[in-house]
Order: C-alpha cells, then sequence, then structure tokens
C-alpha cells in the first residue's frame, strides 16, 4: 500500500537534499510506494513546483504521487509520515520570545492539523529549530495522537559523534555501538561515551578525559555552528541524512545489541521530568521506540545531561507563558 509522507519546507535546502531520497525508497525501504505531500508557504509554491518537476524527472517507480499545497490540511490528509521541516529561523535583532512566538504559529497549526487529518499510524519528525520545543508544541496541538509519535531529531549528532569517534580511535564507524545523545537539540546536548562500546570495550576508557572533556563534546555540540561557518549555510544534506535514518530505524527497528538517540516524549526516564522531549538512547522494535532503561548515570554525565534539560524545561517554560502550548 502506498504511504504517504509529507514534508514541510519542501522547497528549502534540507527538502532538496531529503525529497529524491524519500522517492528513492531509502526511507521506507525498496518495497514500499510513497506518495509526496509538500507543504511550503505560498511565495515559496513555485520553487516547491520546481522540485517537483525534477521528482517527476527521475521517474522513481516507487513514487506514485506529489501534491504541493500551502494548506496543513491538506498537506497531513492521510499522512503516515511527517517530516517538519520548516520553521522559522532566528533573525538579526530577533529575540527568543520573538523566535518561539513565530515557531509557535507554525508548529501549533501544523499539530493541529495532523490531530484532525493525519493517518492513525503518523509518525512525526521534527528537524526545524529550536526541534525539541517546536515538537512539544506541536504535540500539545494533538491531544487524540499518542504522545509517542512526535519526535525530534538528535541523529545528526548522533551521527557525527559516532564519526568524531571514530577518527580518533581509527575504526570504521561500523565498530562503534550504544552511543548516546542527551538531552535538547542544542550545545548544550550531552554526547555519552560511557556507555559507548568499540571493540567490546567502553569507548571513554579508550581516550584521554581531556580530548573528551575539551575536543569531542565541543567539536559534537558545536558542529551546526562550524558547518553554517564554513559553507555559509547551515548543515542540509547531512542533516536530510539524519531524518532517513531517524525514520528507516523507527519503522524498520534497531539492530540487536546496539541502540541509537533520538528526542522522544520523556517517561520521567533518567530524571528527565515526563513530558519533555529530550534525546534519550533508545531502540526500536515493532514500530516503537523504547528508552533504554537501567544505565547507570556517573556525576559528571549527570551533570551534562541536568544542564541541557534544564535548557528544555527553560524552553517549556517559555512557550507556555506564550501561550503555545
Ligand atoms: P531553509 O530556510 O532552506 O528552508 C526552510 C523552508 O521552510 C523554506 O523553504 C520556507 O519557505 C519553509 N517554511 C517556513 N515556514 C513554513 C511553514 N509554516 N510551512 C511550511 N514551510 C515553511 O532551511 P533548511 O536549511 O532547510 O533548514 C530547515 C530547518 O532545519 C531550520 O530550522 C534548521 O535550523 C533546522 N535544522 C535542524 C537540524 C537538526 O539536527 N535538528 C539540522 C539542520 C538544520
Ligand atoms: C545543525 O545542527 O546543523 C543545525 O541545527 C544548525 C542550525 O542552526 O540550523
Amino acid at each position: 500500500m502506498t504511504v504517504k509522507v509529507t514534508v514541510t519546507g519542501a522547497a528549502g535546502q534540507i527538502g532538496y537534499a531529503l525529497l529524491f531520497r524519500i522517492a528513492s525508497g531509502q526511507l521506507l525501504g525498496a518495497e514500499t510506494p510513497v506518495s509526496l505531500s509538500l507543504l511550503e508557504i505560498t511565495p515559496a509554491l513555485k520553487a516547491a513546483e520546481g522540485t517537483a518537476m525534477e521528482l517527476d524527472d527521475c521517474a522513481f517507480p516507487l513514487l506514485q504521487g506529489i501534491e504541493i499545497t500551502d494548506d496543513p490540511n491538506v498537506a497531513f490528509d492521510g499522512a503516515s509520515v511527517a517530516l517538519l521541516v520548516g520553521a522559522r529561523p532566528r533573525t538579526a535583532g530577533m529575540e527568543r520570545g520573538d523566535l518561539l512566538s513565530a515557531n509557535g504559529g507554525i508548529f501549533g497549526p501544523q499539530g493541529r492539523a495532523i490531530n484532525d487529518h493525519a493517518a492513525d499510524d503518523v509518525r512525526v519528525l521534527v528537524v526545524g529549530n529550536p526541534a525539541n520545543t517546536n515538537a512539544l508544541i506541536a504535540r500539545s496541538h494533538a491531544p487524540d495522537v499518542p504522545a509517542d509519535r512526535f519526535t525530534a531529531m538528535t541523529r545528526l549528532d548522533h551521527n557525527r559523534a559516532l564519526s568524531q569517534l571514530a577518527a580518533k580511535l581509527q575504526v570504521p564507524v561500523t565498530e562503534i555501538k550504544k552511543l548516546t545523545i542527551w538531552g535538547n537539540h542544542s550545545p548544550t546536548m550531552y554526547p555519552d561515551l560511557y556507555h559507548t562500546e568499540v571493540g567490546g570495550k567502553i569507548a571513554a576508557e579508550q581516550v584521554d578525559g581531556e580530548w573528551l572533556r575539551d575536543t569531542f563534546i565541543p567539536t559534537v555540540a558545536k558542529r551546526g555552528a562550524a558547518i553554517i561557518e564554513a559553507r555559509g549555510a547551515s548543515s542540509a544534506a547531512s542533516a536530510a541524512n539524519a531524518a532517513i535514518d531517524h525514520v528507516h530505524t523507527w519503522v524498520h527497528g534497531t539492530p540487536p545489541g546496539d541502540w541509537t538517540s533520538a528526542a522522544v516524549v520523556s517517561d520521567g526516564s533518567y530524571g528527565v521530568p515526563e513530558g519533555l522531549i529530550s534525546s534519550f538512547p533508545v531502540t526500536s522494535t515493532g514500530g516503537h521506540w523504547e528508552i533504554v532503561q537501567g544505565l547507570a548515570i556517573d556525576a559528571f554525565s549527570r551533570e551534562r545531561i541536568d544542564l541541557s534539560v534544564r535548557e528544555l524545561l527553560d524552553e517549556r517554560d517559555a512557550v507556555q507563558a506564550l501561550g503555545l502550548i
């Protein structure tokens, strides 16, 4: 059966890197036909049409149809996968409250449209920043959708951490298991190597503490800003790749003996307040994320996790005060 995948911000740079991979079968697999719904703001509809023309020109065997709209109620109608990429970026002179309000104006109505029109099995991934809090806003407008269907993306941070560690230890990324990103998709995120295994041994014990603290953590946490500085634009292909990885893992599951990172609704695990959308170590089985339980958290990790969770609480309080959730 054809699966409807909705992509918001479809004419943006992540959209351009994402749509062709979805249509080629990399999101849901080579056996699953897809139809694409491209949601854009009215002035960007023409650009979205251009992208749709290119999608047509690929003659993808799995692609059953393309819809282009500026109406969230149309875009999410019958959607089983919703990739919320379009967001309001911070511009010069914009206060944090203005940014949160502008995004509330996007993610509130989109959450409501998902609630009212999406398929019963809808899965939502928020990529647009501030991703965790935008996901919280969308979720709060979708009371009829199970909370665990709303997620935010920290898979890019996870992949960045895998790559940095692989380079340090000179091993292929495939040898690294059980890496975790905790907290917010922001520079406060905590990439945790204390449970990560490389060649069956704990990664944190294979690198020196100074590298872990002063090089690894800040490199991963500030990678987004470093890409912007180098490219003059924020990461797009790697962000699209991480979105593909996130949904693919969600649908097809994590391999035995490993886990990944995703921002999911907290059930109170590891002292993260219930309801916050925070990154955890997660496995996926039968199409459902589960937070990995029972990990011992040392004092260093505790402090880092708490710092990032504090930031999420502050963002939640700010959107609550603005009446956005
Ligand atoms: P972009 O500016 O190139 O594209 C964004 C698109 O969203 C634009 O085409 C815009 O018209 C559209 N848009 C704006 N409001 C919309 C709305 N209400 N409905 C539908 N579309 C709307 O930006 P980009 O490079 O594609 O990045 C998109 C977002 O992803 C940004 O917020 C960026 O910060 C974020 N991002 C997140 C991660 C992550 O790891 N979570 C990584 C990279 C980028
Ligand atoms: C990233 O991690 O690359 C992005 O979230 C950076 C950004 O601000 O868009």
